[in-house]
């Protein structure tokens, strides 16, 4: 191919790209199979990391993600992002429609819109493309998350058609959906990690993501509701969205022009009882004066407009009696305090349960076993406790006390200054902690023993057979096969006894002997320290190369490494100091666990860097950006996370953004290619 060829053919494919990623995403009407697209897709990054000089402005490669960014850079909004006066009341809206018709004085109409539940953004695009991402921050400056919100499908990078403005912003609500929502924290509480406790949260939490490659895997989505600029097509909101539809933007279809309160009130009342029909969550409804000369004419308040008004849904809420406080004990340890509930009916399922959270909630509820409590179900799946009807409290009810043993082990509960849940400390006598640890170590992420699941274990567990993830590596044929089912699973179904056949058997000790080979990184992760994530445990792997150096090192020293902040650092020293965990290892290294680095994923193999530093950035051909950073290392060099005068070399993949070269150039650091960096060690 020749660089001309070379030049067009990233043209077109970007191009091509591009409008398939508009179908899918923004129309939901793909053209081609998912298969075919993620062809296309890898011969423009084979094409963009050979000829990195044509990569396309609004190449689709940006999508996957690549840039990390350490701190966010704070950027002044153009036009401030005000909020919405807002109400729960209808009669407010009847005021709000006098007092505009009584400046406006002539006939108008109202624009009604869905009230997103997400993280408002401000999109700038300057000549068709998009500029800067920034979020509302406080409203004069945000951050600027541009390279994250780059990865999200429903925002153009470049607009289709030519009649935009040279300059505009657009700003609207990044969401999630709620059945990727429920996937996304499906997944955490099987690793281990914490739940996010609503899609709002989920967005925002992705959004301030450091790796935007990890963000590109979340399933956010955008719609735009507001454009702002000089010179717009129409002088009016409504056709301008429309417009904007047409550009490439994801623009609600569920939008309508009334004329007066009583059509804002059909649309309020309709979307109040559709909305637990929509894959998103909305809070309400807003209410905007179409003409833009209108809106001018009513002006602003010192924070919002007055042109505009948000009604809010009342969050529905029910009344009933707490029963009983039952205490839950995690994984970890954590002790979660649960209101058992007299079965109440609220928005459409039956409420028995509502999670207390942590004693600092419930002393501030007061909340006393009889009392008749608020339930309400906002943006959250959970319910929630609002209130206690104090009312209705008997004169002999009692403040509850927070539990000082474990329900499940007896042992004394423990919190620390700063923290706020109680922990139970026996992990290693406390049967809830056993069974999830054993859980933790099998899964997928982790050993992957799929063989084995939740329900085996908890058999082997009930045969005495499991105390400790060593036990596992004990097992042999004889105890297996046969072994009966006497788990509560198979008690319900009358006593119909079942056991392990032969083939179940064999499965699990192959399941069990493989695990064997599973390389160090996740061993670590699988050992269920606390706040020992996927993440973290691959850091902790890379940097130390193996368990004893990870063992003898300081919390001092800890804290240096590159995002081990101190709480991880003293819960991997506690772990350490603790003789039977020590014990624990030395029984799976006893096993042939792999507890080293494997030559091929970071043990040093030749010094050839001697320690100097890398920065990696953008999407590469043949090796990932983890594989590029796992080779730097096992050279003798450093990966630092951003750019700065302690650089020595800047690896680039496709897509690097114009301000990060000019920094970099400006600092004279070596960029190289991936080409380079394997004839530097010799890979080709
Ligand atoms: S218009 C001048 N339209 O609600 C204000 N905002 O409290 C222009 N929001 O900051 C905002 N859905 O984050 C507008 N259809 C919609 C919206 C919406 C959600 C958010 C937005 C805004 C906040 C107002």
């Amino acid at each position: 191919m020749t660089k001309e060829e070379a030049k067009q053919k990233i043209r077109e494919l970007s191009s091509l790209i591009n409008d398939h990623n508009y179908r899918y995403y923004v129309l939901s009407d793909p053209k081609i199979s998912d298969y075919d697209f993620d062809m296309m897709l890898e011969e423009l990054i084979n094409l963009e990391n050979e000829y990195p000089e044509f990569s396309e402005a609004d190449s689709p490669t940006q999508r996957i993600g690549g840039y990390i960014t350490k701190d966010f850079v704070t950027v002044k909004h153009k036009y401030p992002m005000l909020s919405l006066g807002n109400t729960y009341s209808e009669k407010e809206i009847i005021d709000f429609d006098k007092r505009v018709k009584k400046t406006i004085g002539e006939d108008f109409f109202y624009i009604c819109e869905l009230k997103y539940d997400g993280v408002a953004i401000g999109l700038t695009y300057k000549n068709g493309l998009l500029h800067t991402a920034v979020t509302r921050g406080d409203g004069i400056q945000g951050d600027d998350v541009s390279a994250n919100v780059k990865t999200i499908r429903t925002i153009p990078i470049k607009l289709m058609g030519d009649d935009y403005p040279d300059e505009f912003e657009i700003r609207g609500e990044i969401f999630i959906p709620l059945n990727a929502f429920e996937k996304i924290n499906k997944e955490r509480i099987n690793n281990g990690e914490t739940a996010f406790a609503n899609p709002r949260n989920s967005a925002s939490g992705s959004l301030k993501m450091q790796d935007s490659s990890l963000v590109a895997k979340r399933p956010l989505e955008c719609c735009l509701y507001n454009i702002i600029g000089e010179h717009l097509s129409y002088d009016n909101h409504y056709d301008n969205l429309q417009k904007a539809k047409k550009w490439g933007f994801k623009i609600s279809n569920y939008i309508a022009k009334c004329n007066g309160v009583e059509e804002i009130f059909e649309f309020i009342n309709y979307w109040n009882n559709e909305r637990k029909n929509l894959n998103f969550d909305i809070d309400g409804v807003v209410i905007k004066v179409n003409s833009y000369a209108l809106q001018k004419k009513l002006g602003y308040t010192a924070k919002s407009p007055r042109w505009a008004i948000a009604y809010k849904f009342k969050a529905e809420r029910a009344i009933t009696e707490l029963l009983s406080i039952s205490y839950q004990v995690g994984r970890t340890g954590t002790i979660t305090p649960v209101a058992n509930l007299q079965a109440v009916q609220l928005a459409g399922t039956t409420v028995k349960r509502a999670s207390l959270h942590n004693a600092d909630i419930m002393q501030k509820l007061d909340i006393r076993i009889g009392d008749h409590v608020f339930v309400e179900k906002g943006g959250d799946i959970i319910p929630k406790i609002i209130a206690v009807d104090l009312n209705k409290r008997q004169a002999d009810a009692m403040p509850e006390i927070f539990i000082d043993k474990c329900p499940e082990c007896n042992s004394i509960l423990s919190r620390k200054e700063g923290e706020v849940h109680h922990y139970c400390l026996n992990d290693s006598d406390c049967p809830p902690q056993i069974k999830g640890k054993l859980e933790h170590f099998i899964s997928r992420k982790a050993m992957n023993i799929e063989s084995l699941g939740e329900g085996k274990i908890e058999i082997l567990y009930d045969h005495d057979m499991l105390r400790t993830v060593a036990d596992l590596y004990n097992l042999g044929f004889e105890e297996l096969f046969g072994l009966e089912k006497t788990h509560e699973a198979t008690e319900n179904k009358k006593e119909k006894k079942t056991s392990f056949r032969e083939k179940t058997a064999k499965n699990i000790l192959n399941g069990i002997e493989e695990s064997k080979n599973v390389p160090f990184e996740r061993v670590l992760f699988a050992l269920g320290i606390r706040y020992v994530g996927e993440t973290v445990a691959k850091k902790l792997a890379y940097h130390y190369k193996n368990i004893n150096a990870l063992q003898s090192i300081t919390f001092e020293e800890l804290v240096l490494v590159d995002e081990i902040g101190e709480k991880i650092a003293e819960s991997i020293i506690q772990y350490f100091s603790d003789e039977r965990n020590l014990h624990l290892i030395r029984r799976l290294q006893a096993n042939g666990l792999q507890f080293e680095l494997s030559s091929t994923s970071g043990l040093i193999i030749e010094n050839k860097f001697n320690g100097s530093t890398f920065v990696v950035s953008g999407v590469f051909e043949s090796l990932s950006r983890s594989e590029i950073k796992k080779l730097i290392e096992e050279y003798g060099g450093r990966n630092l996370s951003s750019i700065s005068s302690k650089t020595n070399y800047l690896l680039a993949g496709a897509n690097m953004g114009p301000s990060k070269l000019k920094k970099v150039k400006e600092l004279g650091i070596n960029i190289i290619s991936e080409n380079d960096f394997k004839e530097m060690i010799g890979l080709q």
